[in-house]
């Protein structure tokens, strides 16, 4: 949420800055700003809507100067209309700060400067940021002080990035629950609050911690605590390809990440599965098979997306382990007293790793004195850094703001933990290779769904026209529903149910009519035989039929509108199978409405505030 870059150095900020906030637009895209300084003044050129629109304005009237902020934004305070994009100035002038995150005492501070005869322009909680920092800088401390003195008047949260117009060589960052990551070059230095923005000029990072400010100038970085002082920073290398988030051949991110699934998925598994022993292994776990052995209760938190990738996790792992499992929403479990113990193993599922109240989760069970464990896809994430241990996904970075290809990686991952879980247990070799098999096949399963996309356009032109739409699963699949429920609803605007198939009957069947279609997900199984009964009811009201299907299967030919097919699997792996067709019909639907797909009204990629 929000994307914030900073540069310093000897060339042009203007460029950098621009590029910066067109890798972050994901982030937030109701508005953008730049703040560089030229000259002895701070030159601020900012506007509502979109990179490109803020472009337009720099074209007609340039922002020059090597040093500079530059923001791109998520509303959260005050709607998103030029006045309330960032920068934001603060002593007529002498500051800039572009801040993301949520300032809850705003309101106080803003009265307070009012006492004072200040004047705010914007409703935006970050505007008195910068006057904070004004007032302590007319009282003659530099930039990095007057950013210290005033952090501890600010209650919440924020990534801050502050130039001022006297100080024409300095960039001071700061973070508190949103993340900042520094970027080291030759002679010139980068700040953003994430390392996508900066990659095409470094390799070298160091993520800010909590508490940490930093001071950029072009020959030098100095990061201190705010409490502990100086501290010596710890320098990361980007392991991942600048070109890896370029958008290539594809018109949209999440078109490009659905077709790179297959080769997510042999990477989540890369090095895991063990055929020899006939389960899965995980380095980052940090727990041992006699304490894996010893757990009798597994907690998964999460939000969104990744929600759903841990409630196949639940069924995975209750099949293959036996062990109970709870799926809480990060958010709940967080402000909840959920009961844990020294023998439930508590994990927290995030694709960006800086999800607040995953993030929030997370704290909250380790304060309780539970080591909790992650599964994550951004590497040096706050919360793989914070997790006691856990499974990178390896999907590499996901740009569409509807995930797709890290809910993939998820269910991947959480396959092979059930695997490894069952295999510590009652689990026996041969149904455990079964399910290694299965694994392994999934990546190529994939890729001869992929290629069935026109069975799925036609479809879409059906449920492009509908005004709601019904998503229904049992067991493994009901997840699955869910995901493709929300793939639809965010990305296409069009309201999207997902429900247990037989809990249809119990209230949303009352919605049937031939204008709402029903999405059902139906390869054959264990319970195929009920879902046919339920497609059955649905075609008695007249409702129109889609129904992810096993290729092949006649019986679903005769009842569904259009069968979306996928290959014949084993159930463990259906899901991963299951949901590609659905991801697919949510981007083609919202590409006949002519929706925003990868900017999604509303939405941000990454939610840092609760
Ligand atoms: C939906 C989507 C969101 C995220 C959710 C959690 O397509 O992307 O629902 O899944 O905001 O995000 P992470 O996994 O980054 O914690």
């Amino acid at each position: 949420m929000c994307g914030i870059v900073g540069y310093v150095g000897p060339r042009d900020a203007g460029p950098i800055l621009l590029a910066g906030l067109r890798r972050l637009e994901y982030r937030g895209y109701d508005s953008a700003g730049v703040a560089t300084l030229r000259g002895g003044e701070l030159v601020v050129r900012k506007r509502a809507g979109r990179v490109r629109d803020l472009e337009a304005l720099l074209a007609a009237d340039p922002a020059a100067g090597r040093c500079g902020i530059s923001h791109t934004r998520w509303a959260t305070h005050g709607p998103p209309d030029d006045a309330n994009a960032h920068p934001h100035l603060g002593g007529e002038g002498a500051v800039a700060v572009v801040h993301n995150g949520v300032i809850e005492n705003h309101a106080d501070l803003r009265r307070e400067l009012g006492a004072r005869g200040i004047r705010l322009v914007s409703q935006t909680d970050t505007e008195v940021i910068a006057h904070l920092i004004a007032e302590e800088l007319s009282g003659g401390v530099e930039p990095l002080d007057a950013v210290l003195r005033i952090l501890p008047r600010l209650e919440g949260t924020y990534g801050l990035a502050v130039v001022c117009r006297d100080f024409p060589d300095q960039v001071v960052g700061a973070r508190l629950g949103s993340p900042m990551v520094v970027g080291f070059g030759d002679d010139e230095h980068f700040l953003a609050s994430d390392p996508s923005a900066i990659a095409a000029h470094t390799r070298r990072v160091a993520y800010l911690q909590d508490g940490e400010v930093a001071l950029l100038s072009p020959s030098r970085v100095e990061i201190f605590h705010r409490e502990r002082g100086p501290i010596t920073p710890r320098i990361d290398r980007i392991d991942w390809q600048p070109d890896s988030v370029e958008l290539g051949s594809f018109s949209h991110y999440m078109q490009k990440e659905i077709r790179e699934q297959p080769s997510t998925i042999r990477d989540a598994c890369r090095g895991r599965l063990r055929p020899a022993e006939a389960t899965a292994q995980f380095g980052g776990l940090n727990l041992s098979a006699s304490r894996l052995r010893r757990i009798r209760r597994v907690v998964f938190a999460a939000c969104g997306t990744s929600w759903h990738a841990a409630l196949v996790g639940e069924y995975l792992i209750e099949r293959l382990a036996n062990l109970p499992v709870e799926v809480e929403y990060a958010s709940e479990f967080r402000y909840r007293n959920a009961p844990l113990d020294d023998r439930t193993l508590v994990f927290v599922l995030s694709q960006s790793g800086e999800t607040a109240d995953t993030l929030g989760a997370l704290r909250e069970a380790r304060r309780r004195g539970f080591p909790t464990l992650a599964i994550c896809n951004v590497v040096g994430s706050t919360i793989a850094r914070e997790a006691d241990g856990g499974i990178y996904l390896h999907a590499g970075p996901e740009i569409g703001v509807a995930s797709t290809k890290a809910f993939s990686a998820q269910v991947a991952v959480l396959a092979m933990l059930a695997l490894h879980l069952g295999r510590l247990r009652q689990l026996s070799f041969p149904a455990g290779m079964e399910v290694l098999r299965a694994i392994e096949s999934a990546p190529d399963l994939i890729g001869r769904i992929l290629d069935r996309e026109p069975e799925v356009i036609a479809a879409a032109e059906r449920v492009a026209i509908a005004r709601s739409v019904l998503f229904l699963g049992r067991d493994l699949h009901y997840p699955v529903a869910l995901e493709g429920a929300l793939k639809l609803k965010e990305i296409s605007y069009l309201h999207a149910e997902g429900y247990p198939t037989a809990e249809m009957k119990h209230g949303p069947i009352a919605l049937i009519d031939p204008e709402t279609p029903s999405v059902f997900v139906a390869p054959r199984g264990s319970l195929h035989g009920k879902t046919l009964g339920n497609i059955e009811e649905v075609r008695a009201r007249r409702g129109p039929v889609i129904a992810v299907g096993t290729e092949g299967d006649d019986s679903l030919a005769g009842l569904a509108d259009h069968v979306l097919s996928i290959p014949d699997a084993p159930e463990v792996i259906q899901p991963l199978l299951a949901i590609v067709p659905l991801q697919l019909l949510a981007y083609h639907v919202a590409r006949l409405r002519g929706c925003d797909i990868d900017k999604p009204r509303n939405l941000a990629k990454s939610v840092t505030v609760e």
